[in-house]
């Protein structure tokens, strides 16, 4: 297994004993993660944070993990300050990044372009998501958090509800609940399912997929992973609004559920989990969140060769 030097753009880079041993470096880099260590494992290096699309969880967990561990950081949050708003391409933004840094993290509406980034980029780019397509570090934390709360992967049934088509996180977290052997329940509108290839590829790999269109049957359930419709990647504004508040978490369901079913959201929530879920033992979905940072640590730690 070699990490060091290595891009970070979809899951499917990455094979089933080279994901669980992120977790298992994340799982130690939890005390630093959480300020209780002091840590300067990445004393003098840089990460270049380049998001070219909105982020709250992405961004700052990637730049918290990166200082907890001692490292510096650089970049952009609103792409309309830099030279780009001069006409530069990305291609010539990334050649630019890289020469100050030592990792790139980036995230763009454009599907394939961490790929195409990283064909420009000397250092390692890691994909915080592009477009519909990929966010394996979103991924990588879903996982994790799983296994947190269940106690292993493998073995549960998960149910990934919402916008399957165009959310990258359900893109990316099918395949990997795929490769560890987790059966899944898909349940969306109609008009939001998920894309045909991943449902294919997920039953070659083996698994029993389910596709339904409504919550009214959760008994099976030990993971809810709920997702947010994805409003700026609708063609056309019509369309959203007839799936616009389709579908709502709260009390009510949890009845139809298994008591010490596990819910999950990437956040950010809209309407879709009602906030009187947030206090049950069910939510997980703010411990999600915070675990972006021992997962990101674990990644950049690996990625730059500070750590095996
Ligand atoms: C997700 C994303 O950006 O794809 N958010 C995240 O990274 N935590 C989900 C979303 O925006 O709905």
């Amino acid at each position: 297994m070699k990490f060091e030097g290595r891009d970070v753009i979809s899951i499917r880079d990455f094979s089933k004993e080279e994901i669980l041993h992120i977790l298992d470096v994340a799982e130690k880099m939890m005390p630093i993660a959480k300020g209780e260590k002091k840590s300067s494992l990445l004393n003098g290096y840089i990460m270049a944070s380049l998001f070219f699309e909105p982020s709250t969880r992405t961004r700052l967990s990637f730049e918290a993990a990166m200082k907890r561990l001692g490292g510096g950081v650089i970049g952009f949050s609103q792409p309309g300050t830099t030279s780009m708003q001069k006409g530069e391409s990305l291609a010539d933004t990334i050649r630019t990044a890289e020469s100050y840094c030592d990792v790139i993290v980036m995230r763009h509406p454009q599907e394939g372009s961490a790929r195409m980034a990283a064909k420009f980029a000397r250092v390692p780019v890691i994909n915080g998501g592009d477009g519909a397509g990929h966010h394996p570090t979103q991924c990588l934390l879903d996982l994790f958090t799983i296994r947190m709360g269940k106690g292993k992967i493998e073995g549960n049934v998960v149910a990934l509800l919402g916008d399957l088509k165009y959310g990258r996180t359900v893109h990316s977290l099918a395949y990997a609940l795929a490769l560890f052997g987790v059966d899944m329940i898909f349940i969306s509108p109609k008009e939001l399912q998920m894309p045909k290839e991943v449902v294919e590829e997920c039953r070659e790999m083996g698994v029993n997929i389910e596709i339904k269109n409504d919550i009214e049957d959760l008994s099976s359930v030990d993971v809810l992973y709920v997702t947010r419709i994805q409003k700026e990647r609708f063609p056309d504004p019509e369309e959203y609004k007839k799936v616009a508040g389709s579908y709502r978490i709260d009390k009510e369901t949890l009845k139809k559920a298994k008591e010490d079913m596990i819910i999950m959201h990437p956040l950010p929530r809209v309407d879709e989990i009602s906030p009187e879920i947030d206090e049950t033992k069910n939510a997980v979905y703010f411990k999600q969140t915070f675990n972006g940072v021992p997962v990101r640590m674990a990644l950049l730690a690996l990625v730059l060769g500070a750590i095996e």
